[in-house]
């Protein structure tokens, strides 16, 4: 990951006035773009499936901060405002008050549109309503809604206070002016956005996704260690992670899930997933999520 500088936080003194954000999944992502918003000065409603995991989110949310201020990038009250700005909710009833919805459940197409037909209803109609979906293309997200044009995709990067970019894609149906506001509201955030056409994995994942692959193969095929793999890309490359370093933070179910995509997007077998990989999503190791994935994390839950 790019170590951006100091992370955006609000100058604008009417920010106090910004439009809500509604924040569905309060995973990995979702915690991320919570903190991001509210720091940018929008308050944030973080919804999960349950209080627990709303919670857990918005301790995430928290933790993210706070390493912030611990690297010198944000201020200790700067993180405390935004901190006051983020409050929880279950379901999506609460989506109503929003005028940005930005969904972040898992990478699964069926819940996905499951969500947004729900969003539909409980949304204001005039709301963004944005995925943060990594691979998934949005004309299929879309696609069972009353007016799929007002679906696109803002996918985030993980960790989000760190990583300046945001992939901006515009689905088939996808109004120009719908386009344009998740443009002005990720600039908003600091971010800098490129645009890709809606197809399987868009530009950056379809990009990762061969990369973390590859070096599962060839972690299964015994052609180097583990560490020796990671070492190669970020001192052969300059990659900032390795490649199972990588993978351990989006999440081994993450990368599989999105593989699929991508195979059941193009049929090529550049996308054919290492069954390594599905053998740590069956035994749970899921990366830092879980405690354990290439690497163990005793830090974690
Ligand atoms: N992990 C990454 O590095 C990364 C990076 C960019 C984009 N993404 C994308 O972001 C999205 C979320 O990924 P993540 O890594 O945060 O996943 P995650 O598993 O960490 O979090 C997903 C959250 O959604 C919740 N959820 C499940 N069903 C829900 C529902 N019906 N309504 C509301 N919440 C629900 C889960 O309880 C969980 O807390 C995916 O589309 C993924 O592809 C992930």
């Amino acid at each position: 990951m790019t170590d951006a500088g100091p992370v955006p936080v609000a100058t604008d003194p009417r920010s106090s006035v910004r439009k809500r954000v509604f924040v569905v999944g309060a995973g990995i992502m979702g915690s991320g773009i919570a903190a991001q918003c509210a720091l940018a000065g929008y308050p944030v409603t973080l919804e999960d499936v349950s209080e627990e995991l709303a919670r857990r989110g918005l301790a995430s949310a928290e933790r993210a901060m706070t390493h912030a201020v611990d690297r010198k990038k944000l201020a200790a009250g700067d993180r405390d405002a935004a901190l006051t700005r983020i409050d929880v909710a279950i379901g999506l009833r609460r989506a109503e008050a929003a005028q940005i919805v930005v969904e972040a459940a898992p990478e699964n197409l069926a819940l996905k549109r499951a969500v947004f037909r729900e969003l539909e209803g409980a949304a204001s109609p005039t709301a963004l309503l944005a995925s943060n979906t990594s691979s998934l293309p949005i004309t299929s997200i879309a696609q069972e809604l009353a007016d799929p044009g007002r679906v696109v995709g803002v996918h985030f990067f993980n960790p989000v206070l760190q990583m300046p970019l945001v992939e901006l894609i515009p689905g088939h149906r996808t109004r120009p002016e719908v386009v344009r506001a998740a443009r002005t509201f990720a600039e908003s955030l600091g971010k800098t956005v490129v645009t890709s056409a809606d197809t399987p994995g868009f530009v950056t994942t379809r990009a990762m996704a061969v990369l973390v692959n590859e070096a599962a193969w060839m972690l299964s095929e015994g052609v180097a260690t583990r560490d020796d793999i990671d070492t190669a890309y970020k001192l052969g490359f300059h990659h900032p992670m390795g490649p199972f370093e990588l993978t351990d933070l989006v999440g081994v179910d993450t990368a599989v899930a999105i593989l699929d995509v991508l195979w059941d997007g193009y049929r090529d077998s550049r996308y054919r997933v290492c069954p390594l990989l599905r053998t740590m999503v069956a035994a749970k190791k899921l990366g830092r999520k879980t405690g354990e994935g290439f690497y163990v994390y005793p830090e974690a839950k």
